[in-house]
């Protein structure tokens, strides 16, 4: 199995990768004052930089994106420049990195909004499940969002191709359009979240306006083969739910062909997802409607990662978890895949994931 088909090379887009294996944008809340990305940081990636590609964790365009402590922006000055010392410490370890753009939409509070605004969405329709994590780290119900008027997704859209541009001064491989898991795009998606009577609601075809005009100008700063796109079909985190996911997520995947993107990075459910409600949508008709790269993520473990690569159900895997708790997880896998060899896998602690500093961050141990 050491020259299974995940170890060898791949064109995603203009993007060569040595081999299959993608580390998950994963939030960890550890930017520091102005939300600018700090020395940690760069260390943290620098240390996973033998992913086949990183996926940087999810990075608001606008002062309005926010919705957890300490996430990471990518709509100011010093937040470039404390990019480019994360982009640069991975390319120095030799490494490819993505950003992850992102918007929060209604799944934000409004302790975290200028002025303490209400948070916006599609439509005024509050998330019931949950509760949201206040800037003073209380726990609040959602509220209500204020919706949209037509005349501001403009406004938006040009904030995700700032975001773009500046992803792009920070010297970034690409870029990823985050439209999954419950946030903005996936907001105007989905029909529980979009009531909209205007052109951006109602038909998939109007749910599809706003996903479509931000990946569209993304794609002008970046050209489509350095934008990829990650879409969670059959998730149901932040109350997503649709009418009709299946030929929702086809169209729109179908949509996404056509603008021959590097990569569709799609999320299959697991088996927390199930737990949580989620219906699985069957991933190889999702793939199918996508003529481009797929890279395939959720739940996968070192073995199904390899297994699902090597019979075709996707030309890449990201892990998420297994990243965090093991920054040289290619060569693991590889190590693991030798005929015998016993690898041991450093296993996660949870109590650290969105806790500040090294702990349970960057000191998770190498291979010895
Ligand atoms: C701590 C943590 C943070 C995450 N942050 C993000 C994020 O910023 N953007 C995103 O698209 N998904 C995010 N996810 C989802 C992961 O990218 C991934 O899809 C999920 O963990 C399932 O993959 P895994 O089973 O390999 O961990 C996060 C997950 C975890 C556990």
């Amino acid at each position: 199995m050491n020259t299974a088909k995940i170890f060898t090379p791949f064109k995603l887009g203009a993007v060569a990768l040595p081999q299959r294996i993608v580390m998950s944008p994963l939030t960890r809340c550890r930017a520091g004052e102005g939300r600018v990305p700090t020395a940690l940081m760069a260390e943290y990636y620098a240390q996973r930089a033998t992913a086949g590609l990183i996926i940087a964790e999810a990075t608001s365009v606008s002062p309005c994106g926010y919705g957890y402590p300490n996430t990471p922006g990518i709509h100011t000055d010093e937040q470039v420049a404390g990019w480019k010392t994360v982009v640069d410490a991975v390319h120095a370890a030799g490494g490819m990195i993505f950003l992850q753009l992102w918007h929060v939409g209604r799944s934000s509070h409004s302790s975290y909004q200028p002025g303490g605004a209400l948070p916006v969405a599609p439509s005024a329709i509050a998330i019931q499940k949950g509760k949201v994590l206040a800037a003073d780290f209380s726990m609040q119900s959602y509220e209500v969002p204020r919706a949209l008027l037509t005349e501001e997704l403009p406004a938006i859209v040009a904030e995700y191709r700032s975001g773009a541009v500046r992803a792009k001064q920070a010297g970034f491989d690409g870029v990823e359009v985050h439209c999954a898991n419950g946030y903005l795009i996936d907001q105007f998606l989905r029909s529980s979240s979009n009531t909209r009577s205007d052109e951006y609601g109602g038909s998939i075809q109007n749910r599809m306006r706003f996903p479509l005009q931000v990946i569209d100008a993304v794609c002008e700063v970046w050209g489509a083969a350095r934008v990829g796109v990650r879409v969670s079909p059959s998730g149901v985190v932040n109350d997503m739910r649709d009418s009709d996911p299946l030929t929702l997520f086809g169209s729109f995947l179908g949509e996404l062909s056509k603008r021959r993107l590097a990569f569709a990075h799609i999320i299959d459910a697991d088996t927390g997802d199930i737990r949580h409600g989620a219906e699985r949508l069957p991933f190889e008709k999702l793939r199918a409607s996508f003529s481009g790269p797929v890279i395939a993520a959720g739940g996968f473990t070192p073995q199904t990662g390899i297994k699902f690569v090597e019979e075709g159900g996707a030309d890449a895997v990201a892990f998420g978890r297994l990243f965090i708790a093991n920054p040289d997880l290619p060569a693991r896998m590889k190590q693991s895949a030798v005929a015998g060899a016993v690898v041991p896998y450093n296993a996660l602690d949870e109590a650290t994931l969105y806790a500040p500093g090294p702990k349970g961050y960057t000191d998770y141990p190498k291979m010895g």
